[in-house]
């Protein structure tokens, strides 16, 4: 028995944003971001549109590509730091709503960035207890609305889209082999959004700072030592060599913190999938939308194994080993 992603889907919203575009209106430029982060262009979602509506059209995309009915599903899990409401209703129960799913549990799952690899660590021990068959698991994010767009250290960074997984119990040998998740929440001033919780409830004083508050250089530290030592762990406890893995499929956050990793482990570049350059950094959706990528281009074959890595807000991070 294993455990087996059996479709991919994924969601990003019209609006193309390049570069070019925001240095219309931010002292920045093409080169600037290109050359620091391997960003070209990120989708923007447009007002009306929520977390949950990206979500939920990711995961039609994987239902219709998989022929699966939305009441097949067991339980939705929704990865994401953007959600509709602060608190409740989860995202995860509003996509329940919206797709049909009329016989899933449903809840959100709060890691940022790493949000998808503990998401699928999370799927697949619900699949291996039995208390679920099949589980749709989405990392949604709209970091949009939580940027500063007069702040050019941060707004260039992010963009929004969903990603979304469909999980089974299987007969054959795909597997999730392993995952290793950790956190430093010594770290937890380094990135955070700081208003809406107990600490600065929004609806009374100012909130403590109402978008995203990210120290770049620490978090660009943390990221290197955090990845290189998940891929380390990753292969010890799987027995595996680096030649074992087809691809890396990283947390797409910067392409700088990736060719440093590749530098400092000695893995080729080449082996990370990369697809920032696209999107930008959508957080807990960057996994998923890579997958989707790689799965619609046909690079994913049964029996390739992956290895994921990533890192985030908390600070999270962690890793896992897929037999696809
Ligand atoms: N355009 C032009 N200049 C800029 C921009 C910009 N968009 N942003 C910063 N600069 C300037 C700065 O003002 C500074 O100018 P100065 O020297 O005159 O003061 C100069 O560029 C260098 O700034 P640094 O912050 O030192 O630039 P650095 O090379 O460190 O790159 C970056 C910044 C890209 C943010 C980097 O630190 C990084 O990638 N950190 C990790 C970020 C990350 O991965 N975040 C995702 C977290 S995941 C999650 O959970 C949300």
């Amino acid at each position: 028995m294993g455990i087996r992603i059996i479709g991919t889907g994924a969601y990003v919203p019209p609006k193309n944003v390049s570069n070019y575009d925001l240095s219309l209106t931010l002292d920045t430029s093409d080169e600037w971001i290109r050359s620091h982060t391997g960003v070209g262009n990120r989708y923007i979602t447009e007002d009306g549109m929520q977390c949950s509506d990206l979500a939920a059209e990711s995961a039609r995309n994987v239902l219709a590509k998989t022929g699966t009915s939305a009441k097949d599903i067991d339980l939705i899990i929704v990865a994401t730091a953007t959600s509709d409401y602060s608190g409740f209703p989860s995202t995860a129960c509003l996509v329940q709503e919206k797709i049909g799913a009329s016989s899933a549990g449903a809840f959100d799952l709060s890691a940022a960035c790493t949000g998808f690899i503990y998401g699928l660590e999370t799927a697949a021990n619900f699949l291996r207890s039995k208390s679920s068959n099949r589980v749709l698991l989405i990392g949604s994010e709209v970091f949009s609305r939580i940027l500063d767009w007069t702040d050019r250290s941060t707004c260039v960074l992010f963009g929004d889209g969903a990603g979304a997984v469909l999980i089974e119990i299987t007969e054959d040998d795909s597997d999730m082999l392993f995952s290793v998740l950790r956190s430093k929440g010594e770290g937890s001033s380094y990135l955070y959004h700081g208003s809406g919780g107990t600490y600065r409830p929004a609806a009374n004083e100012k909130p403590l700072r109402e978008n995203i508050y990210m120290n770049g250089r620490e978090v660009y530290n943390f990221a290197v030592n955090a990845c290189i030592e998940i891929i380390n762990e990753l292969k010890k406890s799987s027995g595996l060599s680096q030649k074992d893995f087809k691809y890396i499929v990283p947390h797409q956050a910067n392409a700088k913190i990736l060719q440093a990793i590749s530098k400092r482990s000695g893995i080729p570049v080449d082996v990370f999938y990369m697809n920032i350059e696209h999107y930008a950094n959508t957080s807990a959706a960057s996994i998923p939308i890579a997958l989707n990528e790689m799965n619609e281009k046909g690079l994913l074959e049964r029996g390739d194994i992956l290895l994921t890595v990533g890192f985030g807000g908390g600070l999270t991070y962690g890793g896992n080993i897929i037999r696809w």
